[in-house]
């Protein structure tokens, strides 16, 4: 195979390298084009076939339905790991051996306290404020009580302190967000518990009564995470090298990656998923109007929890999330009668030839919404838990793409508005 392309542009030929990467993935470089042709760019609206980095973090394979953690398959990652044990393989390359395994969970045993200041910046919210607004300022807020964190290019060791502490006070300051949203007293972290039992204690436990964690909702709380972990040069993930890319602290890039994580497109879409859900329901379970409100280019509905920007074919995490919900729903004895009309809607979607001609099928958060629902997390908390998921590889794709000394991120755009004009006086306009 070649390992050059030829662009043909005015009558004279450009050579670009080919690179290829360790899964045979195949890119042309295009990073001399503007330089070798005197100016001319390229342009891809959405970033649908551009690269922006080379990464060996995550590999996924759209067309066969593959995705790896550094080389781990997400099913048996799923299967058998920690979320704590996956977030340290994301961030460091490698699963942890004992000895730091072990340090790893006490460090961020230590850290799982937020400062009491935080609490006043809570309150200054209003009660029904959306959680991911709130998690999001105060994650932003960690650099104010952490002015070392402002420099990236510090020691190793202040990064990596950074790190941990992001990753204990986020389950922390996520369930002080729900508390502040319900009106109740927030719960501060218990140390005696794992990672997963802690955050499902700060959330739920009231001062009213003794709370037990039950297995069920902690083993699924961990899968669920496991899953969302990271998902390569997705839209908050590129936000957070992007942003982080201008030498933004760890913590103000994870902020903005909670933003772009927040919308229905990308993480907002397990939210949205069970509030269509519902609405169908309410309707009588006419899932047929649904699919054609989503068929008809004039209504802007869409099948919420269907289609992905990469996999053509299925989404893995979507198989195993399909299999797990059953599971939960079983072991908590939820009937939930969403689970039936998500079912009836994938059926009669996977059959209808729009979307079988556009490669659509249900996407990591088509079920996710259902057991979060049957483990009795609100729904506007969903996305809350994605951001929980999805926080090590956003640090893990922070951390490469400083350790790799790549450049300030800043696309080229064709200009098509006006060409120079004179100033108009108020009067002339
Ligand atoms: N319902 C109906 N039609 C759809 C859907 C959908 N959910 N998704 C895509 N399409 C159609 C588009 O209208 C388009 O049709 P056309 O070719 O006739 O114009 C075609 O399928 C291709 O869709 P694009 O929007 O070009 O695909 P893109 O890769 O840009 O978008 C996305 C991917 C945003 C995920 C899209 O499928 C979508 O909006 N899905 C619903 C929201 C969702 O579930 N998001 C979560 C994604 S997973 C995640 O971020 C964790």
């Amino acid at each position: 195979m070649s390992n050059t392309a030829q662009i043909i542009l005015d009558g004279k030929t450009y050579e670009l390298p080919i690179i290829e990467g360790t899964e045979r993935e195949r890119a042309i470089d295009i990073s001399k084009l503007r330089a070798l042709t005197g100016g001319v760019t390229t342009i891809d609206p959405g970033y649908k076939n551009t690269g922006a980095t080379e990464s060996a973090i995550t590999f996924l394979d759209g067309e066969k339905g593959i995705l790896r953690y550094r080389g781990y398959s997400i099913e048996e990652l799923a299967e058998r790991s920690t979320f704590l044990e996956v977030a340290y393989l994301l961030i460091y390359g490698d699963l942890p051996n004992e000895e730091q395994l072990t340090t790893w969970k006490s460090d961020i045993t230590l850290h799982t306290l937020v400062h009491e200041e935080i609490k006043n910046i809570l309150d200054g919210f209003p009660s029904n404020a959306h959680p991911m607004g709130v998690l999001s300022s105060l994650i932003s807020a960690l650099t104010a009580f952490y002015p070392k964190s402002l420099d990236p290019n510090r020691s190793m060791d202040q990064v990596d302190l950074s790190i941990v502490r992001i990753i204990a006070k986020m389950p922390t300051i996520a369930a002080w967000a729900f508390k502040n949203e319900i009106g109740h007293p927030v719960n501060y972290p218990d140390n005696t518990l794992n990672y997963c039992e802690n955050f499902i204690k700060m959330l739920f436990a009231t001062p009213a009564e003794i709370y037990h964690v039950d297995p069920v909702l902690s083993n699924a709380l961990n899968k669920l995470l496991i899953l969302h972990a990271d998902h390569e040069q997705n839209c908050s993930t590129s936000t957070v090298r992007i942003v982080g890319s201008s030498q933004a602290s760890l913590y103000s890039s994870i902020s903005a990656g909670i933003s772009a994580l927040w919308g229905p497109l990308h993480g907002g879409a397990n939210q949205a998923v069970i509030e269509m859900l519902e609405e169908i329901k309410a309707s009588g379970g006419d899932t047929k109007k649904y699919l054609d409100k989503a068929k008809d280019k004039n209504d802007p509905f869409r099948l919420m929890g269907f289609g992905h920007r990469v996999y053509k074919n299925f989404d893995p995490r979507a198989t195993i999330i399909k299999k797990a919900a059953d599971d939960v729903l079983n072991k908590l004895g939820v009937n939930d009668p969403v689970l039936e009309i998500a079912r009836g809607l994938e059926e009669a979607a996977l059959k209808d030839e729009y979307f079988i001609s556009r490669k659509l099928y249900p996407n990591v958060d088509f079920y996710s919404g259902i057991i979060y629902r049957a483990m009795g997390i609100p729904t506007e908390m969903f996305t809350v838990m994605f951001t929980l998921g999805r926080l090590p590889g956003w640090i893990a794709q922070w951390k490469e793409m400083r350790e790799n000394n790549e450049p300030i991120g800043r696309p080229r755009q064709i200009y098509t508005g006006h060409n120079s004009r004179p100033y108009m006086e108020l009067g002339e306009r």
